[in-house]
C-alpha cells in the first residue's frame, strides 16, 4: 500500500491541467492477514510541521484496519521515535526485538 501526498496547484486556464507536485509519502507491505510493516514516511522538507506527517500515518493505520490489519510495526530512526510514539506506536511491545542479518 502506498500513501501519497501532493500540492495541487490550480491551472490558470479554466480547461487546462493542474500542476500536482508529490510532496510526501508513506509505504507499507503486508502479509493481507494481520501483519504490516509500516516504510518510507516522508514529507517534503518545506512542507514538513504543519501536521502532514501525522495525517500520511494516521490515513494508513485506517486504511490497514479497514483491512482487518491491526498488527502494525515500523521501524524508527532514533530522531522520529517521538514522532512515532505520539502516534500511539511502543517501543519494543511485549520484549519483540528487531533482528538484522548482514553478510559477514
Ligand atoms: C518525520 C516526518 C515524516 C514528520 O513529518 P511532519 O509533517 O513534519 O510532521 P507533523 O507536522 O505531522 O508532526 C506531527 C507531530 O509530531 C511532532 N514531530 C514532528 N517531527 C518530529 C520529530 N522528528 N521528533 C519528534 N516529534 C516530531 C510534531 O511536533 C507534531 O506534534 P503535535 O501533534 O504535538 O503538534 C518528517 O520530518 C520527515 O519526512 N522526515 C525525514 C524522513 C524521516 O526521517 N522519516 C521517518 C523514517 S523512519
Amino acid at each position: 500500500m502506498v500513501a501519497t501526498l501532493h500540492s495541487v496547484r490550480k491551472s490558470p486556464d479554466a480547461e487546462g491541467d493542474d500542476y500536482k507536485t508529490l510532496i510526501g509519502m508513506a509505504r507499507a507491505t503486508s502479509d493481507h492477514a494481520f501483519n504490516a510493516t509500516i516504510w518510507d514516511v516522508l514529507v517534503d522538507p518545506s512542507y514538513q510541521g504543519q501536521g502532514l506527517g501525522k495525517a500520511l500515518v494516521e490515513k494508513m493505520i485506517r486504511a490497514l484496519l479497514q483491512r482487518d490489519i491491526g498488527n502494525i510495526s515500523l521501524f524508527a530512526d532514533s530522531k522520529v521515535v517521538d514522532f512515532y510514539q505520539n502516534l500511539g506506536f511502543e517501543p519494543d511491545p511485549e520484549g519483540i526485538k528487531g533482528m538484522f542479518w548482514h553478510p559477514k
